[in-house]
């Protein structure tokens, strides 16, 4: 079967194609035949080597998919079965994969594969963000960074759901608009003015209750001068770059601030976490909570492009590879 590999750390060029035997699957897990794959910004930290994985290695977190084959102590899905997963093994750029059943999520019928392919790693890290990391309450008034990405599409309409006051930012005029769209109440474009400054006019001086950072070294400072007094910093990405020191005393003592930096993995340790939080998500799509609207569609062959749209910017809202 086809499968995007890594053999060395880099830039997009080294996602290369290649033919790979796939071989059976363990007592505990299913081969499945990956029907859409999600794009995630995490794929550029393991590609890169910011997140370091053990090379050579495949690359992606997030399919879709119907299984094929189940191993013999495999018990709870069967052969047809359509599910979607958003955790290591890493290696959802393929045309089939196997994973252990224990991973996996089934997927109700009136959620597309495409859209299943976004909403279960960035779907399950929204309903993490906003339930559980912070608990979101009405009349809260959110900071979400990157407001027309792929996770912006889902986070933001969802937090406005809930009652906050959302205000989301962006990097270029045409995203201003998405932003809207994607239920931020107040959007500001980054690029063109100081979103400290902006924030206060908005919500005044420290009115911030969360900001929800996946912005990383860019925005980080700005996001921590937002917060009012005991306000929570959600630092979850690095799009711009890994925050790698925080000064305690200045950064977090000096407004007594709440801070965290977790992984989708630190809240979907056990099955019953992942399951709860995957119908929950399901849940809030088929409710129209948010719509997912593709931005982008690959092919396998094309994973370098896809890479290279991502890191650029160019993309507004979830992107998929269709092997
Ligand atoms: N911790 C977790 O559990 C977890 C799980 C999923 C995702 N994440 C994180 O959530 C964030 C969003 O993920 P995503 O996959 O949905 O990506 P995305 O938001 O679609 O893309 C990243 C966005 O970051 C902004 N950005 C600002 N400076 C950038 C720079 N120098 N280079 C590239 N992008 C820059 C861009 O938006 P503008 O042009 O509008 O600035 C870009 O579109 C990422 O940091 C990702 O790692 C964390």
């Amino acid at each position: 079967m086809k499968s995007i590999q890594i053999n060395k750390f880099g830039g997009p060029e080294v996602l290369v194609i290649q033919d790979v035997q796939i071989g059976k699957p363990g007592p505990k897990e299913v081969l499945i035949k990956n029907l859409s794959i999600g794009l995630n910004f995490i794929d550029v930290y393991h590609r890169t080597g910011l997140y370091p994985i053990p090379l050579p290695s495949g690359i992606g977190l997030e399919a879709c998919g119907v299984i094929e084959e189940v191993g013999s102590e495999v018990k709870l899905f069967k052969v047809g079965d359509r599910v979607a997963h958003a955790s290591m093994p890493i290696g959802a750029y393929s045309e089939k994969q196997i994973m252990p059943e224990e991973k996996l999520v089934s997927v109700p019928n009136d959620v597309s594969d495409e859209v299943a392919s976004c909403v279960t790693l960035k779907g399950i890290t929204a309903e993490y963000l906003l339930h559980r990391a912070y608990p979101l309450k009405k009349g809260d008034k959110v900071l979400y960074h990157a407001a027309a990405g792929g996770l912006g599409q889902i986070l933001c309409p969802w937090a406005n759901a809930l009652g906050a006051e959302v205000i989301g930012t962006v990097g270029s005029k045409i995203k201003e608009e998405i932003a809207k769209k994607n239920g931020c109440h107040h959007v500001i474009n980054y690029s063109e003015k100081n979103f400290v400054e902006e924030v206060e006019r908005i919500v005044g001086k420290n009115g911030i209750d969360v900001v929800y950072d996946g912005v990383g070294i860019k925005t980080f400072k700005g996001s921590i001068e937002t917060l009012k007094i005991r306000g929570m910093m959600v630092a979850f990405g690095n799009a711009s770059g890994y925050v790698d020191t925080i000064d305690v005393k200045k950064d977090i003592n000096a407004k007594g601030l709440f801070f965290t930096r977790p992984s989708i993995a630190h809240y979907t340790i056990k099955r019953d976490e992942l399951v709860e939080s995957a119908k929950k998500v399901f849940e809030a799509v088929v409710s129209k909570k948010f719509k997912i609207e593709i931005s982008k569609k690959y092919s396998l062959k094309d994973a370098a492009q896809a890479h290279k749209d991502l890191e650029a910017r160019l993309l507004t809202g979830p992107a998929v590879i269709i092997p």
